[in-house]
C-alpha cells in the first residue's frame, strides 16, 4: 500500500520531531529543559477550569459550527477592548490558531498557488501550505537587520500571477521581530495594489517588550484583504484547550470557510465554554505575563552574550529567538546534546532551524530557543548549552 505524493513532501516538525530521544533520555532519569516548544509554564488563569466545572448539561453535544455564540461574544468583546472591531459574524472558532491557517490557506488557494511569507517562518506554515500543494515563497530575511522586511520593490519581485497572499506572523515566531509601522504600511499597501490576502497571524499579539503592540486588524482600509489569526494559546497560557478563531471582514471568506467548519462539525464544546472565561480578562492577566516574558528575555540575552561564538539578534516580541551556534550542523549538535551530553543529570532541548527557512542551506548552524521556562531555568539551560557547545567542539 502507499501513502500520497503530497504527505510525503511534508517533513517532521523539527519543534517535535525529537521527542523520542528526550523521552528516551527522561526515561535514565536525565532532566530535560524543554526550550524547544512554545509551551509556556505560567499557570492558565483559574476561570477557564472553574468554567468547565460548572457545566451541567446532561449531554456534552456537538456546538455551532461557527463557535458558540458566547465565546464568538467574547471575543467581539476582547476586541473592542483593544481598539478593533469585529462582530460575531466575522468569527469563526477554530481548533487553535493551527486550524485557523489551514482553513485560511485551504478557502483562498487552489493546488499550485503561492503564498509569500517572511523567513525564517513558522515551520508548520510550511505543513499547511504543502497538505494543500501550495507554495510557500520566502521573503528572506536576516539577524543582522533585525528580520526587518527587504525593499518593496524586492519584494514585489517575487510576486506572480499564482500570489494569493502575504503571511506573516507578528510578533515573530521564530525571530521575535516585531513590525514597524512603516513595514506594517507596506505590507498593507502591497496587497492592496496587487489584490492579495493578507493573512495576519497575531497570536503573540500583545507579546511585544518596550513598545506598544499594534494589529493589521487597525487598518480598515484592509477590509477585504485581512485574515486575522487568533489563538488562546499563548496569550492565556492555555495551549492544550485548542481554542483559535478566524477574523475577517470578508464576508466571501467566512461564507467558504464556514463549509470547512461545518465538515469537521465543531470545536470541543467544554474548552469554547472555559475560554469564554478567558477572554473576559486581559487587563490583570497579560501585563504580568509580558513583563514576565521581557524578564526572560533579558535573561537570556544576557546569558548568549556569555557564549562564545553565539550570534543573535534580541527580540522585539513573542517568547522565540533564532541563534547562530558555533557548530556546522545545528541539528547533529542539538541530537547530540540531548540524546548523549548531560550536566549533574540534566539536559537542554531546543529545535534545529533548518525547517524554519525554505530557502536550500539556510538555517543550518542555527537553532530557534523557546524562552518559556521561569528565569532560573533558563539561567541552567544557558550554562548546559555552552558546556555541551564545549563539549562538542572538543570531540
Ligand atoms: C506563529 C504561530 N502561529 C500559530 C500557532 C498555532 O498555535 P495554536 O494552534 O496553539 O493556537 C503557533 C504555535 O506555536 C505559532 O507560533
Amino acid at each position: 500500500m502507499e501513502v500520497s505524493k503530497r504527505i510525503k513532501r511534508l517533513t517532521e516538525s523539527p519543534i517535535r520531531k525529537l521527542i523520542p530521544v528526550s523521552d528516551q533520555v527522561k526515561k535514565q532519569g536525565v532532566h530535560v529543559y524543554h526550550l524547544n516548544i512554545g509551551q509556556p509554564d505560567i499557570q492558565t488563569p483559574q476561570a477557564f477550569y472553574q468554567a468547565i466545572g460548572d457545566f451541567n448539561q446532561p449531554v456534552l453535544a456537538y456546538a455551532n459550527s461557527r463557535g458558540i455564540l458566547p465565546l464568538r461574544e467574547a471575543y467581539k468583546a476582547y476586541y473592542k477592548r483593544a481598539g478593533l472591531s469585529f462582530s460575531t459574524e466575522e468569527l469563526l472558532v477554530t481548533n487553535g490558531g493551527s486550524e485557523a491557517l489551514l482553513f485560511a490557506l485551504m478557502t483562498i488557494c487552489d493546488p499550485g498557488d503561492q503564498v509569500l511569507v517572511p523567513e525564517p517562518f513558522y515551520t508548520n506554515y510550511n505543513a499547511f501550505a504543502l497538505a494543500g500543494d501550495i507554495e510557500i515563497v520566502p521573503i528572506p530575511t536576516n539577524r543582522d537587520t533585525g528580520f526587518s522586511l527587504p525593499s518593496k520593490e524586492s519584494i514585489e519581485a517575487l510576486i506572480t500571477p499564482k500570489t494569493r497572499a502575504i503571511l506573516v506572523s507578528n510578533p515573530g515566531n521564530p525571530t521575535g521581530k516585531v513590525l514597524d509601522a512603516d513595514e506594517m504600511k507596506l505590507l498593507k499597501n502591497m496587497v492592496i495594489d496587487h489584490e492579495l490576502f493578507l493573512i495576519a497571524d497575531e497570536v503573540y499579539r500583545e507579546f511585544v517588550y518596550g513598545g506598544a503592540w499594534r494589529s493589521f486588524a487597525e487598518f480598515t482600509e484592509l477590509s477585504e484583504n485581512l485574515i486575522v489569526v487568533d489563538s488562546v494559546s499563548k496569550r492565556y497560557s492555555a495551549c492544550g484547550a485548542r481554542i483559535g478563531v478566524l477574523a475577517s471582514k470578508n464576508a466571501l471568506f467566512i461564507k467558504e470557510t464556514l463549509k470547512l467548519c461545518q465538515g469537521r462539525l465543531c470545536v470541543p464544546t467544554l474548552e469554547q465554554i472555559g475560554s469564554v472565561e478567558l477572554l473576559r480578562d486581559t487587563d490583570t492577566t497579560l501585563p504580568p505575563m509580558i513583563e514576565e516574558y521581557q524578564l526572560r528575555r533579558d535573561v537570556m540575552t544576557d546569558m548568549l552574550k556569555k557564549i562564545p561564538g553565539v550570534k543573535y539578534h534580541c527580540p522585539e516580541g513573542a517568547f522565540y529567538m533564532i541563534i547562530e551556534l558555533p557548530v556546522a550542523d545545528a541539528e547533529d549538535f542539538v541530537r547530540w546534546m540531548l540524546g548523549e551530553f548531560q550536566d549533574q543529570g540534566e539536559t537542554v532541548m531546543v529545535s534545529p532551524a533548518k525547517d524554519f527557512y525554505k530557502t536550500p542551506g539556510r538555517g543550518i548552524s542555527e537553532v530557534r530557543i523557546s524562552y518559556v521556562l521561569k528565569k532560573e531555568d533558563l539561567i541552567r539551560a544557558m550554562e548546559i548549552l555552552k558546556l555541551a557547545l564545549d563539549a562538542y567542539q572538543a570531540k
